[in-house]
């Protein structure tokens, strides 16, 4: 049976990094609240206004191609789950085919939010499922602090920029995407939103002065959809697969917030060794915390490893993705930044 397998991943993190001792001197918080409530330390920031979402998907698809040892004209696809694209039009896979010189490929952005790489993977999986083509890139990539407004502190501690990228291919050997679970309630769209710039309020002095162009969310009530969203999905996915925390090498949640996190590790019966976390280092990357965290632990995983992936984000959408991991990560070096983290801690 053929299954798309995750066969690589590359990442790209910007060097700046904005502390919370910098979010306390812009609003009224403190490093106490922010930790807590969240697990969030600190974050990266892509500050030059020239350099947008589509740099740092192209430098993460890169990173994964150059260890891959693979040309990018052998990609078919290139999928961007995104919120932050670098235009409206054209999509910001149109910029990273180009920069990265996919010159065989076509594409589009996905729009999810937070879970804009699961949707991505899930898609991108299905053209290697049916024999359409061999090599897909699905990249999750945001640029939160272009519309993040750092005069709220209910969302400006939150977010910080990154990307992440996977390479899908065919395999037969029993490893891959076994199950996706991925759902949507269009119901409450105004809990988590940017009010404007879309065609039902377009760009004007008013939505400026509004400050409208900015990430809006009704924190309370998302973090309980969040925190039901998530855990039922993961739990289904593992049930209907036959799957109890003692077969779970990993979870991988969206990094959000560390108590929907924790809440959905134990609703699995997991242990915490097994969940994966950097909301500390990067904070809410959006579509790129998932790719992140498997860069992060791609050194740790084996072939074979069971992981559940799981995400929640505005729309809503959420869900999980069972994925048996298709190689032995030791070849690989650890990253640079966290070998630098691990000495420094
Ligand atoms: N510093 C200090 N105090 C703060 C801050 C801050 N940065 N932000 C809010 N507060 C205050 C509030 O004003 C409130 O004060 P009050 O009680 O006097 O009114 C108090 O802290 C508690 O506020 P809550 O909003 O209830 O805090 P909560 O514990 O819910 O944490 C948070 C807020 C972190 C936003 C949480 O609600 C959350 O994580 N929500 C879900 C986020 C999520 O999963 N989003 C989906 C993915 S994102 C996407 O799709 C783009």
């Amino acid at each position: 049976m053929r299954r798309a397998a995750i066969t690589g991943v590359g990442y790209y993190l910007p060097e700046d990094r904005m502390t919370n001792a910098e979010l306390e001197t812009l609003v009224d918080t403190s490093n106490e609240w922010i930790i807590s409530r969240t697990g969030i330390h600190e974050r990266r920031i892509l500050r030059d206004p020239e350099k947008a979402t589509s740099y740092m998907a192209t430098r993460a698809a890169r990173n994964l191609l150059e260890k891959k040892n693979i040309s990018p004209d052998e990609i078919d696809l290139i999928i961007v789950g995104t919120v932050t694209p670098d235009m409206v039009f054209p999509a910001t896979a149109c910029l990273v085919q180009a920069e990265l010189g996919a010159t065989n490929a076509w594409g589009f952005d996905l729009s999810a939010a937070c879970s804009g790489f699961l949707y991505a993977l899930s898609t991108g999986a299905q053209f290697i499922t049916s024999g359409t083509y061999k090599k897909v890139l699905v990249i999750g990539a945001d640029k939160m602090s272009a519309i993040i407004d750092y005069t709220d502190r209910t969302t400006c501690i939150l977010f910080g920029d990154g990307a992440g990228a996977v390479l899908l291919e065919p395999d037969d050997s029993g490893v891959g995407i076994v199950d996706s679970l991925l759902q949507m309630d269009g119901t409450k769209p105004d809990l988590l939103c940017m009010l404007a710039g879309g065609s039902r309020r377009p760009a004007s002095h008013e939505t400026v002065d509004a400050r409208q162009h900015y990430v809006y969310q009704e924190g309370r009530s998302v973090f309980k959809y969040a925190v039901k969203g998530m855990a039922d999905a993961a739990a289904s996915v593992m049930e209907r697969n036959g799957l109890t925390g003692d077969d779970v090498a990993y979870l991988v949640p969206h990094q959000a917030n560390l108590r929907i996190i924790d809440a959905t590790a134990n609703r699995m019966e997991i242990d915490t060794d097994k969940v994966m976390l950097n909301i500390s280092r990067y904070g809410n990357t959006t579509a790129a915390t998932i790719p992140l965290c498997l860069s992060d632990w791609e050194h740790k995983l084996r072939t074979g490893d069971n992981l559940i992936l799981a995400a929640f984000g505005g729309g809503f959408t959420w869900g999980a993705t069972y994925v048996k991991w298709a190689y032995d990560g030791s070849q690989y070096e650890i990253p640079e930044h966290l070998r630098s983290e691990m000495a420094h801690s």
